[in-house]
């Protein structure tokens, strides 16, 4: 079953040939972690954290934060020795077979597509606060929230998806300026909203600190894993970085610690001036964000917490007496969250890409489009089904079905840069995994942990999702992989070959 494996020089032989130019120090890694990552997590999903942990989401991100330290370092070993397109699927594929690797790829597809929708409902509510909020309009919730969420479609999160879509079948890529540009914005941003928050904090708002105890911390820690989502991006420019043994941790772990102590001091300026204890049902309990039930029980308040907020930290500010600040971090939201989306739909057509070279999905997924060099026929397909998540799904859900397929993935490749280093010792590693036999452990009971304490509908999704996955193997895939048949190509004009690696930085 574990006997199709993808032979690990096949593939390095197409790394070899691919010759990109080294060309990345450690702060441009930095930088392009920090821009893949700060996005709808700590946005958005801080009300989220706040309804199931209270103020003790601040120990909801350290955990979080710490598991995607780990899984990161065992990222970056993997993506030094492999660094090729299709990230934890090709590691899987060369350590552990194809089957694996086929659940591992069918596992990001929710990572990838499905948090392009998450984040494009992000985007919709932070738009329509602002657009509410600067000209005093009300538009009806009916067209700007799914119908869990007390609406019926989510228009603006669809609009964005399909400019997103569009601009990536004609071929825009990220430069290395956009992305600075995008991520002073956001930095800029969770700044101010600390100046501004951050001296008016109560003491006594961080009491009860965990109202619903250790449980609704580990929750708060499942959904916010999202926030952290994204920095697989900096271990996927392996083979572009200058001396990766050095360089690729300071970016995996530079752009996680900056996150993390980012997400801490917003979390604080958010409980310290506003509170953010949960709203409980008649039994005490919390109740359920995203939920038909919370958002009729928030109209009912006047939306007057927190909790009830799609659009945090401008909400936040406007309490604190700053509405026009508020519209402002709304106007950075709205202008960077659209390259997070753009970032996670390019992943996604580039592991259907690879997945499809490979013979596992048809061939037609990786059709090119003669003007555009882009893989069309994948990108409006992604396209189409991103924007269905956005219009109909709240973005909490969204996040936390997203999360099962990451955790299921960096649980593989924690598992295979283990074995392979055990299997092959002697192999070059450009990066190594310090403390490998506590790392790579630590990184898979953190993944499972984390997956344990997801909510029960986004657990059920994924073991959906994945028999789906195996149906598709037996009854297509497998009889189709080149690997299965016995030719392994060496794809010599890969680094031409769009989808091209991550965002170029010129
Ligand atoms: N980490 C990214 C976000 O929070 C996916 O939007």
């Amino acid at each position: 079953m574990f006997g199709r494996v993808k032979p690990l020089d096949a593939i390095l032989a197409t790394a070899e040939k691919k010759s990109l130019h080294r060309s990345l120090g450690a702060f441009q890694l930095t930088m392009l972690g920090v821009g893949a990552v700060i996005g709808t997590g700590i946005f958005v999903l801080t009300a989220e954290a706040a309804q199931k942990a209270g103020p003790g989401m601040l120990i909801s991100f350290i955990i979080a934060g710490f598991v995607c330290a780990v899984a990161a370092l065992c990222y970056a070993e993997m993506a030094s020795m492999v660094p090729v397109s299709g990230s934890a699927y090709t590691y899987s594929y060369a350590v552990m077979g194809e089957l694996i690797a086929w659940m591992v790829g069918w596992a990001l597809i929710l990572e990838y597509a499905v948090a392009a929708g998450a984040v494009s409902v992000g985007w919709s509510g932070y738009v329509v606060g602002l657009i509410e909020n600067a000209f005093h309009l009300d538009i009806p919730d009916l067209l700007v929230r799914g119908p869990y969420d007390g609406g019926l479609v989510n228009l603006p999160a669809m609009l964005i998806a399909g400019l997103v879509t569009w601009l990536l079948v004609i071929g825009t890529k990220e430069s290395a300026s956009v992305n600075a540009v995008l991520v002073a914005i956001k930095v800029a941003a969770l700044t101010l909203f600390c100046i501004l928050a951050l001296p008016v904090m109560k003491m006594e708002n961080f009491e009860p600190f965990s109202p619903l105890g250790f449980g609704g911390i580990g929750a708060a820690a499942a959904s916010i894993f999202f926030a952290y989502v994204g920095f697989d991006a900096v271990s996927t420019a392996a083979e572009e970085t200058k001396n990766p043994q050095r360089n690729m941790p300071i970016g995996l772990i530079g752009s996680l610690g900056i996150c993390t102590i980012f997400y801490l001091l917003v979390a604080s300026g958010v409980i310290g001036s506003v509170g953010a204890q949960p709203v409980l049902d008649a039994n005490g309990l919390g109740m359920e964000p995203g939920s038909a039930e919370l958002a009729a029980r928030c109209a009912a308040m006047g939306d007057q917490a927190v909790v009830c907020s799609k659009e945090a930290l401008a909400w936040t500010l406007r309490e604190i007496g700053w509405p026009q600040v508020g519209n402002l971090i709304g106007l950075a939201a709205g202008l960077a969250l659209p390259s997070v989306i753009l970032m996670m739909m390019f992943g996604q057509t580039r592991i259907f890409f690879v997945m499809s070279r490979d013979g596992l999905l048809p061939a037609s997924f990786s059709k090119i489009h003669p003007r555009y060099n882009t893989p069309h026929v994948i990108t409006i397909l992604t396209g189409i089904f991103v924007a269905l998540f956005a219009a109909f799904f709240p973005v909490g859900l969204l996040a936390n079905i997203s999360n099962s397929g990451t955790l299921f993935a960096f649980a593989a490749v924690s598992v295979a840069v283990l074995v392979i280093r055990r299997r092959e010792p002697g192999r070059h590693r450009p990066f190594r995994t310090p403390a490998i036999y506590l790392t790579s452990p630590l990184a898979f009971l953190g993944c499972l942990y984390l997956f344990y304490k997801l909510d029960f509908k986004s657990q059920m999704l994924f073991v959906i999702w994945a028999v789906i996955g195996l149906v598709v193997y037996f009854a297509y895939s497998r009889s189709r992989s080149h690997v299965g048949r016995g030719s392994v190509e060496v794809h010599e004009m890969d680094g031409d070959v769009p989808p091209t690696s991550v965002p170029p930085i010129n």
